[in-house]
């Protein structure tokens, strides 16, 4: 089971992230027109059918994608300006580990995420091979990245991100690939991430405690609230669905 929600504590560094009359072409098809969001909240859930825009909305969050028009601003700044100030504000974790992944090694993949913050190549690796040991994968470190499973692969991207900890953090579909022990310690470390956190999920268990939830259909925000009301409405849906598809 998801740790309960710990949006309640003030040590969350929640960043102002905010999207404004978005307009976001992906090839021929328009994602977005006319998005607006604010997302104040230290934990914001992500949820709705494939092709609703979650892993689009975080690549324009991240400054992947650039908006054809409106703005997605980072404390009131725009998120380009504001990454080009400083780098490694808002990270994200791809729902396909062979997005994100870049080097062979596990060790090498961790000690990336520490080189923008100044680190030698020699203290990085050190630090990489730490954070290992202290979750019991002091073996991972000079393994192939390419010879671990899906679910190892997603567990390596979590923890770059864990080590390169930017101010938020974006997971998409971060649960998809791991087993239930993985499971737990992810929704565990998620709880204890003095971070803000946003998290695109099908298991709706793991945010339905987060005081925010959004809902996507088709590009357009269906609803916003608490976890546990947006989810039972999204839950509500696909059984109707399914109902009228008998
Ligand atoms: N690389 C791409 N090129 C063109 N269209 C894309 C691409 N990726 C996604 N899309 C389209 O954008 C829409 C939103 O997709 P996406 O953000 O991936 O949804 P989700 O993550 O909720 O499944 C879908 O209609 C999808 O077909
Ligand atoms: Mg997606």
């Amino acid at each position: 089971m998801p740790e309960p929600d710990r949006t309640a504590q003030t040590h969350h560094a929640t960043a102002r992230l905010s999207v404004e009359g978005v307009r976001l072409q992906r090839g021929t098809t328009t994602v977005f027109d006319g998005l607006d969001l604010r997302l104040d909240e230290p934990r914001i859930g992500l949820i709705g059918d494939n092709g609703a825009g979650k892993t689009s909305l975080f690549r324009l969050l991240c400054g992947l994608d650039m908006p054809q028009r409106g703005r997605v601003l980072l404390d009131g700044i725009e998120l380009h300006a504001a990454r080009a100030q400083r780098p490694g504000q808002v990270g994200l974790m791809f729902q396909n580990p062979d997005d994100q992944i870049i080097f062979p090694t596990v060790e090498e993949e961790l000690a990336l995420g520490l080189r923008p913050l100044g680190l030698s190549k020699r203290d990085a690796i050190a630090q990489a091979r730490t954070l290992l040991a202290q979750r019991d994968l002091a073996e991972w470190a000079p393994r192939a990245v390419a010879g671990l499973s899906q679910g190892q692969r997603q567990q390596v991207c979590w923890l770059s991100l864990l080590i390169a900890a930017p101010r938020v953090l974006l997971l998409d579909e971060p649960f998809a690939s791991l087993d239930l022990p993985g499971q737990a310690r992810l929704a565990r470390d998620i709880a204890a991430a003095p971070q803000q956190v946003l998290v695109s999920t099908h298991v709706l268990d793991h945010v339905r405690s987060f005081g925010r939830v959004l809902w996507l259909e088709r590009g357009r925000l269906r609803a916003d609230g608490p976890g546990h009301e947006v989810c039972a409405a999204y839950e509500a849906d696909v059984a109707r669905r399914l109902q009228a598809s008998d």
